[in-house]
């Protein structure tokens, strides 16, 4: 029997970027588009969301331009940070986590922290512990290149990036074992089999302390696919067709320590043209839950979808009825659509959206 509807009530994307100013504004109305309920807001602005009143207005600002939306908001992990700002931040709900950014792998993340060393945040990670925080972490390595090789140490580039940071994890993990730690965007077989590792004997949901977050363009994508193209570099990059096969095959296996998180990264199509480097990210959001049933469909999984839509990130982040600022729920149906070659706010902001020009076989509607 065919399928030509399915409710996935209410989804969640748990990792978003929609800046500040012109770009916010074009960018966040689209999560709802996308079939988005419940966003989880990244803090890599410029200056970095550091403070409680800098994340309050934030927040007043996004639900202004989406008022159904559900906003879960995160504070960018820097010296700035102190306990009592975590107490307080977790006492008023203002924040739902922390994302640590090694300085300089990605798009603002110069105020980043060295990965090599966190023993300098410990006090930020108890303080997150005891008030049930998440601890969102860019899994890679900044890259060297160890050419004197004195050392013996091996080289790090974005291939291995993530895999080198890996032990780091699992370190963060056996000295703040209660700490709820997401590895975000995992690109790599090695960092799914390092998080089935860590769960492999959970019995149930609720002792999940470490997941993982797959994005819809890493469902999708290869290193040949970036290498070339622009539009769909981004950090940490698509890696080889093994490790994209371990993602699809860890995002439809109904594990609950997988779920989604787009890592839709907005940038002004001039940003990917530069002949002097160009910026890292790929914009997925407005059609974020097509693009990852057009993979579930594929691999015969829709059953699968709500679980890694909805209820795994919901559940893992302890989202309740009460937190959600709109009752409506999310039904995919299977109606045939082209994304647009290029999404623009007619005031001078253009993008080229993930797969434009691409027939997609899945679309959402609200009710
Ligand atoms: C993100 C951005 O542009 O903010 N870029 C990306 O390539 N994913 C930052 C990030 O999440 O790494
Ligand atoms: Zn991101």
């Amino acid at each position: 029997m065919t399928v030509n509807e399915i409710d996935l009530g209410v989804t969640c994307d748990m990792h978003v970027h929609v800046r500040e100013g012109a770009m916010c504004e074009l960018v966040t109305p689209t999560i709802r588009e996308g079939g988005v309920s419940v966003a989880y807001i990244m803090p890599n602005l410029q200056p970095p969301v550091t403070t409680l009143d800098r994340v309050i207005k934030y927040k007043e600002t996004l639900q202004k331009l989406s008022p159904k939306t559900t906003f879960l908001m995160s504070f960018y992990l820097s010296k700035q940070l102190t306990p009592e700002l975590i107490n307080e931040a977790a006492k008023l709900g203002a924040v739902h986590g922390v994302k640590c950014y090694p300085a300089g792998v990605t798009t603002n993340s110069a105020a980043g922290v060295d990965p090599n060393d966190f023993t300098g945040f410990y006090p930020i990670f108890k303080a997150m512990e005891a008030n049930n925080l998440i601890l969102n972490l860019h899994g890679e390595k900044p890259s060297v290149s160890n050419d004197s090789g004195v050392d013996g140490k091996e080289d790090i580039h974005v291939l291995n990036a993530e895999s080198k940071f890996l032990p780091a994890l699992a370190k963060l993990h056996q000295d703040f074992p209660n700490l709820k730690i997401v590895l975000e965007h995992c690109t790599t077989a090695e960092a799914i089999q390092t998080i089935e590792n860590i769960n492999k004997d959970i019995k149930d949901p609720s002792e999940i302390r470490v997941a993982a977050t797959i994005t819809a363009h890493h469902l999708h994508l290869i290193i040949d696919d970036w290498a070339g193209n622009p539009i769909n570099f981004c950090k940490p990059v698509a890696k080889l067709p093994s490790d994209r096969r371990a993602l699809v095959n860890a995002a439809v296996s109904g594990k609950p320590y997988f779920f989604f998180g787009s890592d839709s990264a907005p940038h002004p199509l001039e940003n990917k043209s530069k002949h002097m480097g160009i910026s890292a990210g790929v914009f997925s959001q407005q059609y974020a839950i097509d693009y990852v049933a057009e993979v579930f469909d594929e691999h015969n999984a829709l059953d699968k979808l709500k679980d890694f839509v909805s209820t795994f990130g919901l559940n893992f982040y302890d989202i309740k009825e009460k937190d959600l600022v709109s009752n409506e729920k999310v039904k995919l149906i299977r109606k045939q659509h082209v994304v647009p070659e290029s999404i623009t706010d007619g005031k001078g902001i253009t993008m080229a959206p993930f797969m434009a020009g691409q027939t997609l076989n899945w679309s959402t509607e609200w009710n």
